[in-house]
């Protein structure tokens, strides 16, 4: 009975998308039908976020006014900045940005309309706010004067011009916005399924934004960057990097920035991620981290995948440690910046619940006794 019940649990899907496509077999991923790599390579963040959250491309007009009005949405005022000082400095810049958006719910004048065109004013706002808040807390955390957003740059510019106060050169706003456009939209990973669970409930975006950054914080998940980066530190030189890895192996750990739930190859992600370190490895004529990396990658698919026949490739955050080390990313941001770029994604979702909505509520397995007798409290 009970194997029966699992048995038809396997085949459970948990919500109808048309977002994205993922073949784990064959390490394909397409937002709307368009494949990554081309996405990639000839789009940026605000074109794809309008993908994922009209349904189409737009043209070059929507484009434009799209591109306008969320960049008009980037500054923050006084009283976020009054609360990221507040903020004890010893937190993730993920909780950070959690209670931002909770205190930004509370003064939005459309905070509890689920119409599609509140959701977009409201996702616009947010989306946009989202780097702002993320450089505002780091500048504060390390003593530094806040620099406020600029219209003129890119979503990935911005943010690099708004953590180092310069204009970054074309290859690192390029790295930048690519990283945000990799991570835009990836189905029903743990975090865009919260965001659907909240908003199935009929509550507001904001709530579900919450819950998405809640979730990505966990290590299992988007924290899964801030480790990898801690790893390369720790390995220091290429030629170190195999014996460490072979320890982490025979002590039965989790390599961070490996294996995933639907991949059982190569993440597309990982291997443009690799393309891009690559790439800043060779303009700052400095390939340590790349170098780093990449004996990482080989020594894990030796042992695990060749000797031990596990589907343990380089994931979504592998290449990323080596990325920011190039663009000289703090490691406490990894995580937030994954956020930056996965707003577009939980916004999509939660449009797409909203439009046709059906609470959603797994089942549980009872795997507990049954018909035990109570016994009152005075006599156990
Ligand atoms: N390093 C070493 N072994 C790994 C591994 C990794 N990164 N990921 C999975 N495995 C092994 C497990 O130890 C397990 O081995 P076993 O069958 O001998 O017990 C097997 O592969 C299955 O692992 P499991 O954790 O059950 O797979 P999952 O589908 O539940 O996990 C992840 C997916 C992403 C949670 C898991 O691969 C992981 O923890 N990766 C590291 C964290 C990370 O990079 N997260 C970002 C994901 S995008």
């Amino acid at each position: 009975m009970v194997e029966e019940f699992k048995e038809g649990l396997e085949d459970v899907i948990a919500a109808k998308t048309q977002l994205s496509f993922i073949d784990g077999k064959s390490g394909i991923l397409e937002y709307r039908g368009y494949n990554i790599n081309d996405l990639a390579k000839y789009s940026n963040f605000e074109e794809v976020t309008y993908l994922l959250w009209y349904g189409k491309l737009p043209n070059k007009k929507e484009l434009q006014n799209f591109s306008k009005k969320l960049r008009s949405e980037r500054k923050i005022d006084h009283s976020v900045i009054k609360i990221l000082k507040t903020c004890s400095k010893n937190i993730d810049a993920m909780d950070a940005l959690r209670t931002s958006i909770s205190y930004l719910a509370q003064c939005d004048e459309d905070l509890n309309d689920n119409s599609f065109e509140a959701n977009i004013r409201k996702a616009v706002r947010i989306a946009a706010k989202f780097p702002t808040i993320v450089a505002a807390f780091y500048r504060v955390k390390n003593n530094k004067k806040i620099i406020p957003p600029r219209i003129n740059l890119s979503h990935g510019a911005n943010f690099l011009y708004m953590i180092h106060g310069k204009i970054p050169s074309d290859i690192e706003a390029f790295a930048m916005e690519t990283d945000f456009l990799l991570t835009a939209e990836h189905e029903l990973n743990a975090s865009t399924f919260t965001t659907r669970v909240t908003v199935s409930t009929l509550s507001d975006l904001h709530s579900a934004i919450c819950s998405g950054i809640s979730t990505l914080k966990g290590p299992l998940h988007g924290g899964a960057r801030t480790e990898v980066y801690k790893m390369l530190e720790k390995i220091r030189s290429a030629d170190k990097a195999e014996q460490y890895i072979l320890n982490l192996i025979a002590s039965g750990q989790k390599i961070m920035g490996f294996g995933h739930r639907v991949y059982k190859t190569y993440d597309p992600r990982a291997l443009i991620f690799k393309d891009i370190a690559n790439k800043l490895a060779q303009h700052f004529k400095d390939l340590k981290w790349y170098d780093i990396s990449v004996k990482v990658a080989d020594t894990v698919i030796k042992e695990l995948v060749e000797k031990k026949g596990k589907p343990i490739y380089p994931n979504v955050d592998f290449y990323t440690g080596a990325v920011y080390k190039y663009l000289k990313i703090p490691p406490e941001l990894c995580t937030a910046i994954f956020a930056i770029g996965r707003i577009s994604g939980w916004v999509a979702h939660c449009l797409e619940q909203y439009s046709d909505n059906r609470l959603i509520r797994p089942l549980a397995q009872y795997v507990g006794p049954h018909n035990q007798q109570y016994i009152s409290i005075d006599k156990r």
